[in-house]
């Protein structure tokens, strides 16, 4: 997926086709976002258990109308986003993990992640796929910090993002759901990288 020039926020640049390596390793490599992900992503945003596990609703559009709106963002991302497809080593498109509402007044985007194919689950490949982000966004942009929000009852989510640096900093009331707040500062993330 290629982000228009005008649009860039805050460093954030395409990366132009090529592939983000995660550290020594790591499990994952992250690119850019492609039409050919449509049905994988189609497939995880129908179901339930995905959806419940994210507090998202469950994806109902058939196919065709998906297809078609997924086609326009890959042509014309949105500004404040930026999505990357999570793929194994050997090139298994396994999950996407996105930066959002880019906000580069205050410094700072939220983080998401899926890891749809539930085969991988348990295995580290979520941590490093949010690790190889958080290190792209760090030496790359001029953001201070992430943060994400995830069900209070997520404990594998939380344990993830425990092990990739992030902390606890607050709760959400959102929609009938409890949702913990982690976040990332760039000084605890320099602080982690120079003692590993
Ligand atoms: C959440 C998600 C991204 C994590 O990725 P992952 O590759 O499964 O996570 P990792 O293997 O890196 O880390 C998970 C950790 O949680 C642990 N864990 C799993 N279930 C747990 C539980 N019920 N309680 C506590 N820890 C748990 C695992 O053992 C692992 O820890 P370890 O490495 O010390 O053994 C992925 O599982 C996913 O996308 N799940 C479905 C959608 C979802 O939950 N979305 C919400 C995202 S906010």
């Amino acid at each position: 997926m290629k982000l228009r020039k005008s649009t860039t926020l805050a460093g954030f640049k395409s990366l132009k086709g090529n592939i983000l390596q995660g550290r020594t390793g790591s499990k994952i490599k992250l690119r850019e976002k492609k039409l050919g992900d449509v049905r994988n992503d189609y497939r995880w945003q129908s179901d339930a258990e995905l959806a419940k596990l994210d507090a998202a609703p469950t994806l109902i559009m058939p196919f065709s109308i998906y297809l078609l709106d997924y086609a326009t963002e890959i042509h014309r991302p949105k500004f404040n986003k930026y999505p990357l497809a999570v793929e194994t080593l050997e090139g298994r498109h396994i999950g996407n993990c996105t930066c959002y509402d880019i906000d580069e007044k205050k410094y700072e985007a939220q983080l998401g992640i899926i890891i749809g194919d539930r085969d991988y689950w348990d295995k580290g490949y979520g941590a490093d796929a949010v690790s190889t982000m958080v290190d792209h966004v760090f030496l790359t942009t001029s953001l201070h910090r992430l943060y994400l929000k995830t069900l209070e009852s997520n404990l594998r989510a939380q344990k993830c993002f425990q092990k990739c640096g992030f902390t606890p900093c607050g709760d959400l009331n959102r929609n009938g759901n409890h949702f913990l707040l982690m976040e990332l500062k760039r000084e605890q993330w320099e602080k982690e990288r120079n003692t590993s």
